[in-house]
């Protein structure tokens, strides 16, 4: 008979600088749960498995349908999603299986599974991902794009700025200071972008500074783990080859 609870291991923090602490608790199982409502349930009773009251669990969540970015997390190990991982499936037909989160591995932490994941909005203003149009003014309509560019735009605007492509990549570590594959899809994205093409140039420069497209090493487990499954080795190829071509049109220019 399947179990009516679900077990569940915590990596908890209380403090940036706090010492990691584990925390086990047994949730009554309601068929449909995800991490989110599983996480809801224990702020409902925060008491630990042994019986002994304790605080609610700390993370982040908005839009609980996998649109705002703030739920990453591990969970049993793996970088994903809290409120698209849904309890059935990790737990096995039985919900016998102990289910363990704990917080993003490469971003400070800030309590328990919440974690500082700035750096990623940073790059993103190394490389101007935006359109440069600023103002409260009618500027009129803006310019047409061609299908085919929108085909190629659209699966890129789909980032959701989650950073599981970072928290995947072997190269987005202290040492290369890499940029991680979402900013240079975003360039990409904001390049193609009639408009937003004006600062071209910029980006690639940027790109190929510290910390730029020179530091993938193609391990590619950031287009596997991607959860909108955006065409990220793509990007970077397509990034890598312009960012190369920016800089044969700079050394002339000199
Ligand atoms: S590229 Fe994918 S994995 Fe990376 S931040 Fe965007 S949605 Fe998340
Ligand atoms: S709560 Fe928004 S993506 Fe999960």
């Amino acid at each position: 008979m399947a179990s009516s609870t679900i077990k569940v291991e915590i990596k908890r923090q209380s403090t940036p600088d706090a010492p990691s602490t584990t925390e086990n608790f047994e949730i009554p199982y309601r068929p449909g749960m995800n991490i989110t409502s599983l996480l809801g349930e224990i702020a409902l009773n925060p008491v630990d498995v042994s019986g002994k009251p304790t605080t609610p669990i700390t993370y982040d969540a908005n839009c609980l349908e996998e649109i705002c970015g703030s739920c990453a997390m591990l969970i049993n190990g793996k970088a994903r999603m809290a409120c698209s991982a849904l309890v059935d499936k990790l737990t096995g037909p039985n919900h016998d299986q102990p289910i363990t989160l704990a917080p993003l591995s490469k971003f400070p932490v800030v309590r328990d599974l919440s974690v500082d994941r700035s750096v990623l909005f940073e790059n993103l203003k190394k490389v101007k991902a935006w359109v440069p149009i600023d103002g409260s003014y009618d500027l009129g309509a803006g310019p047409r794009q061609a299908p085919q560019i929108q085909e190629q735009r659209y699966p890129l605007s789909n980032c959701i700025s989650c950073t599981i492509c970072m928290e995947v990549c072997p190269q987005f570590n202290d040492v290369t200071n890499f940029v991680g594959a979402a900013t240079i899809a975003q360039a990409k994205l904001f390049n193609m972008d009639p408009s937003g093409s004006v600062l071209k140039s910029e980006r690639l420069r940027a790109l190929a500074g510290d910390g730029g497209i020179q530091e993938c090493g193609f391990a590619q487990n950031c287009v596997q783990a991607c959860p909108k499954q955006l065409p990220l080795t793509e990007a970077i190829s397509d990034m890598g080859r312009d960012v190369f071509i920016q800089q044969v049109k700079d050394l002339f220019a000199r």
